[in-house]
């Protein structure tokens, strides 16, 4: 006879989706503001098994920062009210890493969620940023908090560096595709660049930024009023900004360019830039399909496609 299975050695789930920047990226590292949306069709699913002795972390893609998730999972249980100590980690993921769409901050979100679940304990959202910002300044050096702040919300977001992240609406029936180019993006060493940039050529880095920053109020005039086209031209120019800042590169304006001859309203890198992903938005189903088509026959490591909704 079977013995009888320890219910409390069920591990307990906690679950993140992934992120996209619609338009702001590295502005909002320089206290400009970004655009960002959850990004449903990859998620991260934390297990949380109670064991005794020290926390551990494994798991079966996310072989970066496993160190760093560590001490966020010790600093959860404290901010339970428990010892860090006592349970195992593992970490299955359908987020591509270095790419762009939030591993990274989705992964510690889902440990989080998921500890604080077994602990049976609510933590404040402010509480989670700062348990998900732990991981993430390990990933990634000093992060905005965009990615955080979005996959932990669950909404499309405007976000400001030290303020609160601000709702905001859709009124407009879109769709984006979502090309992963399968080339690795660094993060830290694209945001080292615009720093350099910053250093060398101010005034031109520092108009770009603006710029960018500005392309996030027009977007979200644009998503507000169902004005797509408007939005394409806005995704269009951020892609031109991004470039001339140097975190775009020939192989990433190839597929941004691939999006544009299918009929893409608009197309740009999203993310980090220098690898990754990139996004483009199409009027309606049978545009998107053109797209997603033209990204797979030049062997995109992955598309996606997600419906924005009002
Ligand atoms: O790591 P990624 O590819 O999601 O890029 C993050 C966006 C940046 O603005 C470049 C960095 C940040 O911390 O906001």
């Amino acid at each position: 006879m079977n013995a009888p299975v320890d219910a409390s050695l069920r591990p307990t789930l906690g679950r993140a989706c992934g992120k996209l920047i619609l338009v702001g990226e590295h502005a909002v590292v320089h206290g400009h503001p970004a655009l960002a949306l959850p990004f449903h069709q990859v998620e991260v699913v934390a297990e949380a098994i109670p064991v005794p002795g020290p926390v551990q972390v494994t798991s079966e893609r996310y072989d970066a920062n496993l160190a760093g998730l560590r001490r966020t999972a010790e600093a959860t249980l404290v901010a339970c009210g428990r010892a860090p100590r006592g349970f195992s980690l593992h970490i299955r993921s359908t987020i591509p890493m270095g790419a762009g769409l939030g591993s990274s901050a989705a992964t510690a979100v889902a440990l989080v969620r998921a500890l604080a679940r077994a602990c049976e304990h609510e933590l404040p959202d402010a509480i989670t940023t700062g348990l998900v910002n732990l991981a993430e300044r390990e990933a990634h050096g000093q992060p905005s908090g965009l990615d955080a702040a979005t996959i932990l919300l669950e909404r499309p977001i405007r976000f400001r560096r030290e303020h609160e992240p601000v709702p905001i609406a859709l009124g407009t029936r879109a769709h984006l595709v979502v090309a992963d180019t399968g080339r690795q993006r660094d993060t830290r060493a694209a945001v080292a660049a615009v720093t350099d940039m910053l250093r060398h050529e101010p005034a031109r880095a520092q108009a770009c930024l603006a710029a960018l920053g500005g392309l996030s109020s027009d977007a979200e005039a644009a998503l507000a009023g169902g004005e797509v086209v408007a939005l394409g031209q806005v995704l269009d120019r951020a892609h031109d900004l991004l470039s001339a800042l140097g975190v775009s590169d020939l192989a990433l304006d190839t597929w941004v360019g691939l999006a544009r001859r299918a009929g893409a309203l608009g197309a740009k890198l999203t993310g980090a830039g220098r690898g990754g992903c990139v996004l483009a938005l199409a009027g309606d189903a049978r545009m998107a399909g053109a797209i997603a088509a033209a990204w797979q026959e030049a062997g995109a490591a992955a598309v996606y496609q997600e419906e924005l909704t009002g």
